[in-house]
């Protein structure tokens, strides 16, 4: 089956990365997210980096002209009948992104797969909110989008080996590395990251170091590119916390309880770099 057309559902740090590689890629993009502000600003975020990118002479002005027309902003779930493949990147949790997949399977056309980039939950799961659960997958990209070459792609128990294979395809045509597994909670990636920051969080709250004492002890002494506090967040508190929860749950075992000071944070609005502050601090539009 051939993509054409993507809707991204959920216009936040992830979403607006996975909508301006799509239209970067000749795809026709529709992003839609529920608040207007976070349109505006997936917008701006996206305008503004292809700007500096044309500055410096990586893309030219027709490029970006190109791109830019390629996507169309809403904040209603419509037209959703015309695109080949719907991406959804909203908040980290299950009962939204349920109700989210209940809906999406009543508007999209009958050959539209719809993906999600869940970070944690069970796509067999929210595949059964759906009456096609043969076209649900998991299509889990890294954070930056633009820069991370992995796309984690989460076959469910009843996803269909001709989607897994439209979407490994999509993915290489994208630039992206994909690799294929099945459906656990967290995955491979974040069933073995998310155990690492939540210990990193621990240590600083039983106070053996400072935050910059931590990530410089896995940056300097594991070769880390950056330390686990300043990449949950750069991922978001409020993120890690949700994956933790359903890795807490999803596994029932004490090791991936999340720890008291990253709930804390999240309590407190302190979300990481998309919020300004989290264990270092932000000029927010960074
Ligand atoms: P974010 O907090 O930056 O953005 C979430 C967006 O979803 C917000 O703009 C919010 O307004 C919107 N939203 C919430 N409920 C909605 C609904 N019902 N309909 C439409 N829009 C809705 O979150 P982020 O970081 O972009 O994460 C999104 C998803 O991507 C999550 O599932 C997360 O686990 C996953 N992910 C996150 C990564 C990260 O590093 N932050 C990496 C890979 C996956």
């Amino acid at each position: 089956m051939k993509i054409q057309s993507v809707a991204v559902i959920g216009a936040g740090q992830m979403g607006s990365g996975i909508a301006a590689l799509a239209a970067s890629q000749g795809m026709s993009v529709i992003v839609m997210d529920q608040q207007i502000s976070q349109l505006e600003k997936a917008k701006r975020v996206i305008e503004d980096r292809w700007k500096r990118n044309e500055e410096k002479g990586y893309i030219t002005a027709e490029e970006r002209s190109h791109w830019s027309a390629q996507l169309q902003y809403t904040h209603q779930l419509e037209q959703l009948d015309r695109v080949d493949l719907v991406i959804e990147a909203i908040i980290e949790q299950r009962k939204q992104k349920q109700a989210l997949f209940q809906t999406l399977d009543r508007f999209a056309a009958d050959h539209t797969i719809l993906a999600s980039n869940t970070s944690s939950l069970s796509i067999t799961e929210l595949a059964a909110h759906t009456s096609r659960a043969t076209k649900v997958i998991g299509m889990h990209f890294m954070n930056p989008v633009h820069r991370m070459p992995l796309v984690e792609v989460v076959q469910g128990l009843e996803t269909n080996e001709e989607v897994v294979q439209t979407i490994v395809k999509l993915a290489r045509d994208w630039g992206k590395e994909p690799v294929v597994v099945q459906d656990a909670p967290g995955f491979i990636s974040n069933r073995l990251l998310m155990p690492m920051l939540n210990e990193a969080v621990f240590a600083l709250q039983e106070g053996i170091a400072s935050a910059e004492e931590i990530d410089q002890i896995m940056r300097l002494g594991m070769n880390h590119p950056m330390g686990p506090l300043a990449l949950a967040d750069l991922i978001g508190l409020d993120t890690c916390l949700y994956i933790m929860e359903s890795l807490y749950q999803g596994f029932g075992d004490d090791k991936y309880r999340p720890c008291p000071l990253l709930r804390k944070y999240v309590q407190a609005g302190r979300l990481g770099k998309k919020s300004g502050r989290g264990f270092y601090l932000y000029s927010v539009e960074e």
